[in-house]
């Protein structure tokens, strides 16, 4: 037994994972359900360290060093159930599995309990980067017991990320799915990054008249400064990618359907269980379900609406920069959410996440990687406790400078029926916590006049109910 670490599912994340761990010199132990891939990894990389192929199981588990580390790199759901089980009966109490895909932290919160019972550490490990970010340095987001991390961690510090200031992108999140769940707010704030950028470059195109390699520029402009980000970064490569069998821009020649795997449909479906309002992200991920109703966009095409009157240039160019200001101050309101979330989450289930780290290892690596990050930490640095990142000064400050600039974008668009709502909901997200009053007041009259389901006062303590059948005198509940 020789290996530090082994890998089972050598699809491409674990390949290339594998390999990062072998070029930061550990020996890996290589494991496939088809040998074939196991020994083309072996055969096509071997040169770049110490990898142990095994081809069954029992080799795999016999190859690596006690405590056991075995990393499990396979499609999530099922798949995920039938490594466990196939190696669980092979570790010894101590041994750790680490799960690298993307879990639904349920079933990590699951599967940390059965094997705890056995003794085995099992670690829902969120990792981040695509195939890239594997193979250089993913942002990764181990939870578990935390005594796995004593371990664990160092060799995790040593494949990851590495932020501007040298500080690896990985800590520990907290026990069993904090991980995980980490992750899947990850990718909903992804999702929502990515609708903003979308909205952004829609308004160029059909409100400023801009060509998509014009746009392209102007995504570049933009990534200079407080928008410097991947997404951004990659928006303007593909934007200014011109498909070789037309001639056309690229982003003309696809099918503007876009699909999902899940994590951004979790994400929301766990805020609803949770009561967290994440409308930014709820909207992204309505957005890719829409443009995927193609029967239905065809049979409404007819639908009556504005016609589009693209700006002059000048005016054009302001209105690029409203449309910095807009999608700056969306992206505030969608991580403000995406925060929200993580924190209700770590209280529901008693992870004590701390923000501060979450951002902090999500400044490289990740998809969602950005300047902006460190500001964001910066904040939770500040003050850790911080009830929302919109109570953070700076942010705070930056929005109100920002907001005329978006309610003017949202203006445009409505005039000029472009769709936009993941600005108009991060807008209304932003009013409705700024108001004094909400019509909740009135919802809760409602409710009281047809089911009798009681209502508090802003002068006394109780509950009330009105009797609206009779004489509209109010009684105690
Ligand atoms: C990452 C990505 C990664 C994956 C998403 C894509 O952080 O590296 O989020 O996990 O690319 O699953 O999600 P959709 O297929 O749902 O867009």
């Amino acid at each position: 037994s020789s290996a530090q670490i082994g890998v089972t599912g050598l699809a491409v994340m674990g390949r290339n994972l594998a390999r990062n761990f072998a070029r930061n010199g550990y020996t890996v132990a290589v494991h496939n359900r088809t040998a074939a891939r196991t020994r083309a990894l072996v055969e096509e990389f071997g040169h770049e360290g110490g990898f142990v192929a095994a081809e069954t199981a029992k080799e795999f588990v016999a190859a690596l060093e006690r405590p056991r580390r075995l990393v499990v790199m396979v499609k999530a759901g099922e798949p995920t159930d039938a490594v466990i089980e196939e190696f669980a009966p092979l570790l010894e109490p101590g041994d750790m599995i680490i799960d690298g895909g993307n879990a639904h932290f349920a079933d990590t919160r699951r599967r940390e309990k059965a094997l705890r019972e056995q003794g085995i550490h099992f670690v829902g490990m969120g990792v981040s980067g695509g195939e890239e970010g594997a193979l250089h340095g993913p942002s990764i987001m181990p939870g578990g017991p935390k005594e796995s991390y004593d371990s664990l961690g160092p060799m995790l510090e040593k494949i990851s990320a590495k932020a501007a200031d040298g500080t690896p992108c990985v800590s520990h999140m907290g026990p069993d799915g904090a991980g995980h769940f980490v992750k899947m707010v990850h990718n909903g704030i992804e999702y929502a990054d990515m609708q903003l950028i979308g909205e952004a470059y829609q308004l160029l195109r059909d409100v400023a008249g801009y060509t998509p390699a014009q746009i392209a520029d102007i995504f570049r402009t933009w990534n200079t400064g407080r928008l410097d980000s991947y997404l951004i970064e990659i928006t303007a490569e593909v934007l200014s990618h011109v498909d070789a069998a037309t001639g056309r821009p690229f982003v003309d020649v696809v099918v503007d359907q876009a699909e999902q795997k899940g994590t951004g449909r979790w994400t929301v479906q766990i805020a609803l269980d949770l009561g967290v309002p994440v409308s930014g992200i709820a909207e992204a991920v309505f957005a890719r379900s829409l443009s995927g109703h193609a029967a239905l966009r065809e049979a409404s095409r007819g639908l009556a609406g504005p016609k589009a009157a693209p700006l002059g240039e000048s005016e054009a160019a302001a209105f690029a920069d409203r449309v910095e200001q807009a999608l700056y101050a969306s992206k505030i309101v969608s991580y403000t959410q995406g925060f929200h979330e993580i924190a209700a989450g770590s209280e529901e289930y008693d992870w004590d996440i701390d923000l501060g780290a979450v951002s902090a290892l999500w400044r490289g690596g990740c998809i969602i990687r950005a300047a902006f990050l460190d500001r964001i930490r910066a904040a939770y640095d500040a003050r850790a406790d911080l009830p929302s990142l919109l109570s953070d000064e700076t942010f705070a400050r930056e929005i109100a400078d920002a907001q005329d600039d978006w309610r003017e974008v949202l203006i445009a668009a409505t005039r000029q029926g472009v769709p936009t709502p993941g600005f108009a909901a991060a807008l209304a997200y932003y009013d409705a916590l700024r108001a004094e009053r909400l019509p909740a007041a009135l919802t809760q009259g409602q409710r009281d006049y047809f089911g009798a389901h009681t209502y508090r006062r802003t002068d006394r303590d109780g509950s009330f109910h009105t009797l609206w059948g009779g004489d509209r005198s109010e009684v105690s509940a």
